[in-house]
């Protein structure tokens, strides 16, 4: 799959999340993370259903998808995804991840996101076992490993998400599969090292990024942790 780039070379992403940029400079933050070493843009979807917490929908894609060309890594912290999957896409999702947990159906998720021309992500909670993946693993571009429980940013990391990481890189490599690992909580410029090491393609970084003096510097820091 082509989320990643090809296996001899291990580009090292970071997936900025506007959960924690400024909503009143939106258009700003974004034109910042657009001139950064960033190659992606995580934006974090709320229901108040699937996590006790309510963050953005449609309206606040297209002023990001009109302020940078990067790709735009949406997950997906909703009940029911595959009524909305489609929709994302259309408004300038390149990358569309919803959570295992969230659905009866996830092979019904992923093929409305393959339909759409979106890649397709998928994501777990931090106590659901790498395992429950196994099937589902050949059919989707991404698994989006979460290292906090879902719903606010600026949590600590939770020290098992390394070891899953690990585990997940193995399950994808012994299968001779290309997914792309993805990592979402508490990341920054102290633990990126370890994660990239232990297998991780992208990091996401919210806190990490935003509430930085220089988030530009910030980002390169964590890229060449
Ligand atoms: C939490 C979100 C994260 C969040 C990460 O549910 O999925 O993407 O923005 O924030 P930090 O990097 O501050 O832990
Ligand atoms: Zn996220």
């Amino acid at each position: 799959m082509s989320v990643k780039n090809n296996q001899n070379f291990m580009e090292r992403i970071i997936s900025p999340s506007m959960l924690s940029a400024d909503f009143g400079n939106l258009d700003r933050d974004t034109r910042m993370i657009d001139r950064s070493a960033a190659q992606w843009i995580h934006i974090d979807v709320m229901d108040g259903v699937f996590v006790p917490n309510i963050s953005f929908g449609f309206p606040v894609m297209k002023p990001i998808r009109k302020a940078s060309d990067k790709v735009l890594d949406v997950h997906l912290m909703i009940v029911d995804p595959e009524k909305y999957v489609a929709r994302f896409a259309e408004a300038g999702a390149d990358i569309v991840t919803f959570h295992y947990e969230a659905t009866q159906t996830p092979r019904e998720a992923i093929r409305l996101i393959r339909e759409s021309g979106a890649k397709v992500g998928i994501s777990i909670k931090p106590k659901t076992p790498v395992e429950v993946l196994h099937e589902l693993l050949p059919e989707v571009d991404l698994v989006l490993v979460m290292s906090v429980e879902p719903g606010f940013g600026g949590q600590s990391f939770i020290e098992g998400s390394t070891d899953k990481v690990r585990e997940l890189r193995k399950m994808i490599d012994e299968a001779g599969l290309n997914v792309t690992i993805e990592i979402d909580g508490g990341v920054s410029a102290a633990n990126a090292r370890e994660l990239y090491e232990a297998g991780c393609d992208a990091l996401v970084a919210g806190s990490a990024v935003f509430k930085a003096a220089d988030p530009e510097a910030e980002i390169l820091k964590i890229l060449n942790a």
